[in-house]
């Protein structure tokens, strides 16, 4: 199965793309430790280091046109006519054009009158160096004559100054080159604070070198028209201010059938200066160097993807759950929402709740990450138990600019550490000191976040016993407190009104199911007085649901600031949420009464559409104040009854809880970038990664996708395939079996690697059933019930599961 655009190729783990002028960039992420690049399908993207607005190293100009114009370039001059292997920024015509976007690189392949280019962008882990590993090959039957030309634009490292402050940056830019012009460094910064320098060698002998833009490109010229491609020789020229570039002149003469390898070095050197950039290039040109480090690129990514990998009936959650899913929650962990094509890397660091959440899809990778991850969030928490909303990683401090007092944030902290204290059984996290951010020198441990995170929302709650909102909750949009009327002020930081009382139910509902993580963590510390004081509150709060917030068929969004409710019959528009169904559910309201079961179905009957679940219906036909930002959208974009991902999973994941597996995979599906290649004209974003979002049927353009990659709906996704749908649920004692199925699948695989132990699980359902243990046998041996216990010390376990039963509801902790 293919797409117009490309296809995957599920051995090789890569994206094939055939055409360069995808529907929009197509984009792929280099990097895993510090330093990252993005890169589409035609080179175009940036390069930082740790930070994207603080330690820009590339520059990219958003939002330009034509779109995506600035990035990784080569020029290749054959006679008179110069053109780039990967389309972009001269759009010369190409004989062949090839982009694999695969795990932390990018292999592009163009040609044109027997040349073929290859490049091969890539960051092999553990050193903070971009790689373009370059072949040339004369294919024809006649000697070529070649000139290349490299092409980068350096950003003065302050990316938000550069795209901004130019009555000082164009007179701050430096450079210096080396050895002929091989290693060209930017220096910027230099006789400042710091001694750091970005190198931009080759490793090839060149014939010339440029370090200014403009007598590179020239001043009115586009990338298209650079002047010294077309004109055919470099100028040597040294930038003094503007915009300083770094650009390689290289001679090849190709025989028939030659080739020649060789690369180029993009490195970001902190510390040692010229110097260290000077080795690093020597180190990168030692014969086999190069390949080596793509051998290790690859046995990283091999590495991580066998510790989980699918193989069940349907193709599309075979390659998301085994490679693409995993392989965005790698990308939402290491960036949150900084830096993509939709986030420019200077407006937000890691948010809280949202890098929370991506712990949840990350965790059984690098758990040791997870950990250090889980902290730094704690350590940017309140005494009071709110938190920032987000921080910059670079310098691990809360910022504040970015607006406060979202209400979700704190609870979302429970939720990540019960799930790394499940997959590693490491307790010892609960004892780390992290203090408070406003009290410097304290040490109160991870366990006193947790419980300073329940205690705020206990201690915030309004007229119906419900958590206050505060400025708003996980929907950012939701501004039930600030009626702003403002056109210059940003909704995010708007303030709100004086002792504020909107309520949020998708609050409580999070906080039963956070509550409820808690009670199951302090039994499984054996502190069950503590455990017994939490099922209380949780019990107290789940009353509060049920008496104040069904609304005969669902249950209420909010309360607003005048205690009226908002998502319920009542309302003339926005009747129902989405987001309150999912957390009640999946908080265990309505367990018991049938009401989970009636929410879901409403969210079925009312919200559901073949592209996926839109967020909230009827969509909203015109501002209200009293709403907030989620009114501010056209109907059927963003929160205003888009088809917001995020939640899909969520609703995958209640459903499950209820047994319902034809409604789970059906959900589960219906946002799959996988099954999307046949619409791409519509969708239009990647379909080997997640989007923000879908363009809901109240749209103009329903069903084109926007906002891909950096979205909380790669971690919910992969977690509601995974353990939802199969089952495979890591907990405190032992991996839990609990699959939720459809009936017409006869057997499914799963190897996953828990504790250090890989289990190799098959489960099968002879009598067509959608789930519920009936045999399990660990190594041949029956085991009662569902929970394969731990098994410490072995290497590897076979697990055969025997579907049995219809499965049961899930029972609430
Ligand atoms: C964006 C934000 C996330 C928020 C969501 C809904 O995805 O990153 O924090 O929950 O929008 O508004
Ligand atoms: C806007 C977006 C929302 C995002 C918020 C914070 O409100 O619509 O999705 O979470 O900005 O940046």
């Amino acid at each position: 199965m293919s797409g117009e655009y490309g296809a995957f190729d599920d051995a090789a783990r890569e994206y094939v793309i055939r055409r360069p002028d995808t529907p929009l960039p197509w984009l792929n992420y280099l990097g895993q430790d510090d330093l990252f690049g993005l890169c589409t399908n035609t080179g175009g993207g940036y390069t930082f280091w740790r930070d994207a607005r603080l330690r820009r190293l590339t520059r990219y100009r958003y939002n330009d046109a034509p779109l995506d114009s600035v990035g990784r370039y080569l020029y290749v001059r054959d006679g008179d006519t110069v053109w780039n292997p990967g389309w972009k920024p001269a759009k010369t015509p190409l004989d062949r054009y090839e982009c694999r976007h695969g795990l932390g690189y990018t292999r592009i392949r163009g040609a044109r009158d027997d040349v073929e280019v290859e490049l091969c962008f890539f960051v092999p882990p553990g050193d903070d160096v971009e790689l373009w590993a370059a072949t040339v090959r004369n294919t024809g039957a006649t000697t070529k004559q070649l000139r290349l030309f490299s092409y980068v634009e350096f950003c003065l490292y302050e990316a938000l100054d550069d795209m901004t402050n130019f009555q000082s940056t164009y007179s701050l830019g430096e450079v210096e080159v080396a050895r002929g012009g091989a290693a060209i460094f930017h220096t910027t910064g230099h006789r400042a604070r710091r001694a750091h320098v970005t190198l931009f060698g080759c490793t090839h002998d060149v014939a010339g070198f440029d370090t200014s833009r403009d007598a590179f490109v020239g001043a009115h010229n586009g990338l298209h028209e650079a002047a010294v491609p077309l004109g055919g020789h470099a100028t040597g020229s040294i930038a003094h201010g503007w915009n300083p570039i770094g650009a390689h002149e290289l001679e090849l003469e190709l025989e028939p059938g030659e080739s020649e390898t060789f690369s180029f070095v993009l490195a970001y050197v902190d510390e040692g200066g010229i110097p260290s950039g000077l080795e690093l290039l020597d180190r990168y040109a030692e014969p086999g160097a190069v390949d080596d480090a793509f051998a290790r690129l690859q046995a990283h990514w091999d590495e991580l993807l066998s510790r989980l990998q699918v193989s069940c009936p349907d193709p599309h959650a075979n390659r998301m759950l085994s490679t693409w899913n995993q392989y965005q929650c790698m990308a939402t962990f290491n960036l949150s929402r900084s830096a993509s094509l939709f986030e420019s890397g200077i407006g937000r660091g890691m948010g809280f709740r949202d890098s929370n959440q991506d712990v949840l899809g990350f965790v059984h990778l690098i758990p040791d990450r997870a950990r250090q991850r889980i902290l730094d969030l704690a350590a940017t928490q309140l005494s009071d138990g709110t938190c920032f909303h987000q921080y910059q990683p670079l310098t691990r401090e809360g910022n504040a600019e970015i607006g406060g007092n979202f209400l979700d944030d704190h609870l979302w902290l429970v939720v990540s550490t019960c799930a790394y204290v499940k997959e590693t059984g490491d307790t010892s996290i609960l004892l780390e000191p992290v203090g408070y951010a406003d009290t410097p020198g304290s040490g109160e441990d991870l366990l006193h976040h947790l419980e300073a995170s329940i205690g705020y929302t206990l201690a915030h709650r309004g007229p119906h016993g419900l958590p206050l909102i505060g400025h708003a909750d996980w929907n950012d949009c939701l501004n039930l407190n600030s009626f702003s009327t403002q056109p210059n002020e940003s909704f995010q930081t708007a303030d709100d009104v004086e002792g504020a009382v909107a309520e949020s139910v998708m609050i409580a509902g999070l906080f039963l199911y956070a509550a409820a993580e808690l009670v199951r963590l302090y039994r499984q510390l054996g502190r069950d007085a503590d455990a017994d004081r939490i099922a209380d509150v949780r019990a107290e709060m789940l009353a509060a649901v049920e008496s104040e917030a069904w609304d005969g068929e669902w249950y209420v969004r909010a309360f607003d600031a005048e205690s009226r409710p908002v998502g319920s019959r009542v309302c003339d528009e926005g009747q129902i949420y989405v987001e309150s169904q999912a957390w009640c559910v999946l908080g265990g309201a309505g367990a018991r009464d049938g009401r989970a079961h009636r929410a879901l179905d409403s969210v079925h009957e009312r919200l559901t559409t073949p592209d996926g679940i839109v967020l909230q219906q009827p969509a909203y036909s015109r501002y209200r104040a009293e709403l907030g930002e989620i009114a501010s959208y056209p109907p059927g974009y963003k929160e205003n009854a888009g088809i917001f991902c995020h939640t899909n999973p969520w609703i995958t994941l209640a459903w499950c809880r209820l047994g319902e597996a034809e409604h789970a995979l059906a959900t589960y599906l219906a946002i799959c970038p996988s099954t999307r290649e046949e619409r791409i004209e519509t969708y239009r974003c990647e379909p080997y990664v997640y989007a923000q979002m879908i363009a809901g049927p109240d749209a103009a353009t329903p069903g084109e996708a926007k906002n891909s990659w950096l979205t909380g709906t790669a971690a919910w996704a992969f977690v509601s395939g995974t353990q939802g749908l199969l089952g495979i649920v890591p907990d405190y004692d032992g991996l839990r079996i609990d699959p939720c199925i459809p009936r017409t699948w006869e057997k499914f695989r799963v190897t996953r690697r828990f504790r250090g132990v890989d289990y190799e699980i098959t489960v099968t359902n002879p009598a067509g059933l959608s789930g519920g243990v009936r045999s399990l046998r660990v190594d041949g041996n029956d085991v009662p019930g569902n929970l394969v216990p731990l098994a410490a010390g072995r290497d590897r376990i076979s697990v055969d599961v025997v579907l049995a039963e219809t499965r049961a509801a899930a029972a609430v902790p």
